[in-house]
């Protein structure tokens, strides 16, 4: 059997696993997610959701990688036979779907980069963004023709990806995550410095932490801080299971989960004090509420940050090249890791060399992603982001761990494996939280979010109903939406009924410290 390539150090893992787990969604995403649901309010639901899933599915998936040392489907597959493979592969084409529209918010985000220079949004960011950047259509499901402003950056977004994968794990993705991680956080700790410091931050911050406590009796605020966790731990989509299957055997495991955790969670609380201390200078400059001037969604980090940095009381363009570049380079270092899902799944099943299943997966990834660098582009990226995090990701969850827990019963098993190499002991905590505690809260959201979805009951900021997700058609909603979503799972079936490719031996490890 080949040899398995393997991280050269532990410093190594633990940047990449970090570099993973900090990405778009603790910058692009987190503020707006936590704005819009309650602000201070988020953090409770935030933590739980942190210790009773976060931190425990990683372990399980830390666990998983190391012990079966595959790819998710083959790891699946040691674990559980077919019965359990096509989860891995459900997890896979999740990440691949992810990886189509990621790449393109990076390529945003290098575009700003550059225009933060002199500031060439202008005063009417939102115009600017839509109109001259993004050229959005006016018909939601309607591609429209593509647009080379976003095209570019795309393209340079994938030729990064590619020579970082193609130098494979110790040479590529460690050493760009050793490179990448440390200039992040130093960027960022500048931004965040900055900001902090600013007229109004106290104002910001006043908004960000002070507890809504009746906001914690509205179930959506509990969903969002669950997806927002899985989607910022890189969990339940295949990405930890391949990072940690590149372990050497002698290697630690909890603590590294927590490490890693932790770290991410570091950032994206740094995140948030940044952001929202920018938004209350934004808010005391302007003498309105913090809240008149956060906008919802996906466009926060491009409009609402943009008029912060042209309303800097000196170097402008400075805090806003800082502010773009951390985003592009923590969006890399995660953009690396979900492409590295599929290239170590295909060359696993069909015996591939790095470079052919870098090739095939990775193309055929950025082929896709030029539906996002369209006229609709944004439209299509709402939409699939939106049912591809529900209905995959957390649904993946939470059929990960009742499947796990329940089904195949390995948690006795996974918790000796665990503690065998482990500085942390796993207990009850660990078993509790995976085996009760995580499907239920997960089951209970994945039923709301079910019902919301099919009973088209998703209401607007003033509580009205407006039908389906963001009031989108019915028809673009089943073909962006529920489509993207049933495709990935049903393409996990169909990956788990072809054959392994002879060369891979399916039935090593599995019967280690059994
Ligand atoms: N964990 C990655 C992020 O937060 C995917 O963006």
């Amino acid at each position: 059997m080949e040899q398995r390539s393997q991280w050269g150090s532990r410093a190594g893992f633990i940047l990449a696993a970090v570099g993973s787990a900090v990405g778009l969604g603790n910058i692009w995403r987190f503020p707006y997610v936590a704005f819009e649901n309650g602000g201070g309010a988020f953090f409770i639901p935030y933590l739980f959701a942190l210790l009773t899933a976060g931190i425990p599915i990683l372990i399980l998936e830390f666990t998983m990688g190391h012990k079966y040392r595959g790819s998710a489907p083959l790891s699946f597959f040691r674990m559980g036979g077919k019965k359990a493979e096509w989860l891995g592969w459900w997890a896979v084409f999740v990440s691949f779907v992810i990886s189509t529209y990621y790449a393109v918010i990076i390529a945003w985000a290098m575009k700003y980069t550059v225009y933060s220079v002199n500031q060439a949004w202008g005063e009417d960011t939102a115009g600017f963004l839509f109109g001259t950047v993004l050229k959005l259509g006016d018909v939601p499901g309607e591609a429209g023709g593509l647009v080379p402003g976003v095209a570019i950056p795309l393209l340079l977004v994938w030729v990064i990806v590619l020579i970082i994968l193609f130098a494979g794990i110790k040479k590529g993705i460690e050493l760009a995550n050793k490179i990448f991680i440390p200039t992040l956080v130093i960027l960022f700790l500048l931004v965040v410095i900055r900001a902090v410091t600013l007229d109004g931050a106290g104002l910001g911050l006043t908004a960000f932490f002070e507890p809504n406590f009746s906001e914690l009796s509205n179930p959506a605020v509990w969903v969002a801080a669950y997806g927002h966790i899985f989607f910022s731990l890189s969990i339940a989509f295949a990405i930890m299971i391949t990072y940690s299957s590149y372990l050497p055997k002698k290697s630690d495991i909890t603590n590294n989960a927590f490490i890693t955790g932790f770290a991410n969670s570091g950032f994206e609380l740094l995140a948030g004090i940044g952001v929202f201390s920018a938004l209350g200078f934004m808010a005391a400059s302007q003498g309105v509420a913090v809240a008149d001037v956060a906008t919802a969604g996906v466009g926060l980090a491009f409009v609402v940050f943009p008029q912060i940095i042209s309303q800097f009381p000196g170097m402008n363009g400075l805090f806003g090249v800082l502010f773009f570049l951390s985003l592009t380079l923590a969006g890399i270092t995660s953009l690396i890791s979900i492409c590295e899902t599929y290239v170590a799944g295909f060359s696993e099943k069909f015996g591939l060399s790095r470079n052919k299943a870098v090739t095939l997966g990775v193309g055929l990834a950025a082929v896709i992603s030029f539906l996002f660098a369209t006229n609709g582009g944004l439209y299509f990226l709402d939409v699939a982001d939106y049912f591809i995090n529900q209905f995959g990701v957390a649904a993946i969850g939470l059929v990960e761990v009742i499947a796990i827990a329940w089904f195949f019963k390995k948690l006795p098993l996974f918790q000796d494996h665990a503690n065998a190499v482990s500085d942390i002991r796993l207990g009850a905590w660990w078993n509790i939280c995976l085996k009760f505690v995580t499907p239920l809260v997960l089951g209970y959201m994945m039923f709301g979010l079910l019902k919301m979805n099919l009973l088209q009951e998703h209401t607007n900021a003033d509580g009205e109903i407006i039908g389906n997700y963001e009031g989108y058609s019915n028809s673009f909603i089943l073909y962006c939406g529920w489509f993207v979503a049933a495709g990935a799972i049903i393409l996990g079936f169909v990956f788990s009924a072809i054959k392994w490719n002879k060369n891979t031996d399916v039935d090593a490890y599995q019967h280690d410290n059994e």
